[in-house]
């Protein structure tokens, strides 16, 4: 594609999208991995020109920190789709989808309808990249620009979404970029598009914000004139919202999910792991 065609996020949340890419490609790379993504690397080679050398290197560092326990998670939520599916889910919604290539890289059945909500800067950069590609979908894959901090749900209708049919629903690191109140915003919503067997994964981590990683996260991502977004989402909870609210919840421990892909990501910790919720 040429240069000047691309409209690449350099700063801003939905950067983000690329450091998360950034974790799937080194996991692709690996002889042991636990998943493939071809277009990964698609998304990060257009991605890097955008880039100074000194920010992407930052970049990298970023990914590398964050790397086993964010690309581990990444296969957990594929287990996830892939059992909701054999569970009855006829739909996928992505909060935040970012530049996920499940819709491509999971043998999902043709009839599912596949929604990515995501902000339009960076949808303005993910589908260029695949068109670029001709990259073809599994199933009904439908992109809708739209800010989870205001009103989303009619572009989700619009695009084809059919609240009576059993979703599942993803937030694989989106609401923390949202205020509190407008991640409980966003688990309304869920909740009144939600027919009977939807699902909602949440998970549950004590996050010290103040760990180097995590500043050093904010202080990239500020660099759009942010200086003081605060990580946020549901909080510890999200949990009992959910069970508050129709939906039956249950825990997993995350060294349980974790431990048959012997990756050393244990965390030792029996409160951190993730809540299904399932809609009644
Ligand atoms: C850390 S990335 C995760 C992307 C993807 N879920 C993944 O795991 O690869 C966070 C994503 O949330 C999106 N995002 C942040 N705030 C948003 C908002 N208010 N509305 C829609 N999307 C948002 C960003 O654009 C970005 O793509």
């Amino acid at each position: 594609m040429a240069e000047s065609t691309r409209s690449v996020p350099t700063a801003g949340v939905a950067m983000t999208a690329i450091g998360v890419a950034l974790i799937r490609v080194q996991e692709s790379r690996r002889p042991d991995r636990l998943y493939d993504d071809p277009l990964a690397e698609v998304f990060v080679e257009a991605a890097r020109p955008s880039f100074d050398d000194n920010r992407w290197a930052r970049f990298e560092a970023l990914a590398d920190q964050f790397f086993e326990g964010r690309s581990v998670a990444v296969k957990l939520v594929d287990d996830h789709v892939l059992e909701a599916v054999a569970a009855g889910c006829e739909q996928i919604v992505l909060l935040g989808a970012g530049l996920d290539t499940r819709a491509f890289r999971l043998e999902l059945p043709a009839g599912i309808g596949f929604f990515e909500i995501d902000l339009p800067e960076l949808f303005a950069f993910k589908e260029p990249v695949l068109a670029a590609q001709q990259a073809r979908p599994a199933c009904e894959r439908r992109v809708v620009a739209a800010d989870l901090s205001g009103e989303w749900a009619r572009a989700l209708r619009a695009s084809g979404f059919r609240a009576e049919l059993p979703t599942l629903w993803i937030d694989e690191g989106v609401l923390g970029y949202l205020s509190r109140e407008h991640a409980y915003d966003v688990a309304v919503t869920v909740t009144d598009l939600s027919a009977p067997g939807s699902r909602f994964g949440i998970a549950r981590f004590a996050v010290d914000q103040a760990a180097p990683q995590y500043r050093a996260l904010r202080r990239l991502v500020s660099e759009d004139g942010n200086q003081d977004r605060p990580i946020n989402g549901l909080g510890p909870d999200g949990g009992a919202w959910f069970a508050a609210h129709g939906w039956r919840t249950s825990f997993r421990g995350w060294d349980e999910l974790t431990a048959p892909y012997g990756r050393p990501v244990a965390m030792n910790d029996p409160e951190a792991g993730n809540i299904l919720a399932v809609r009644q």
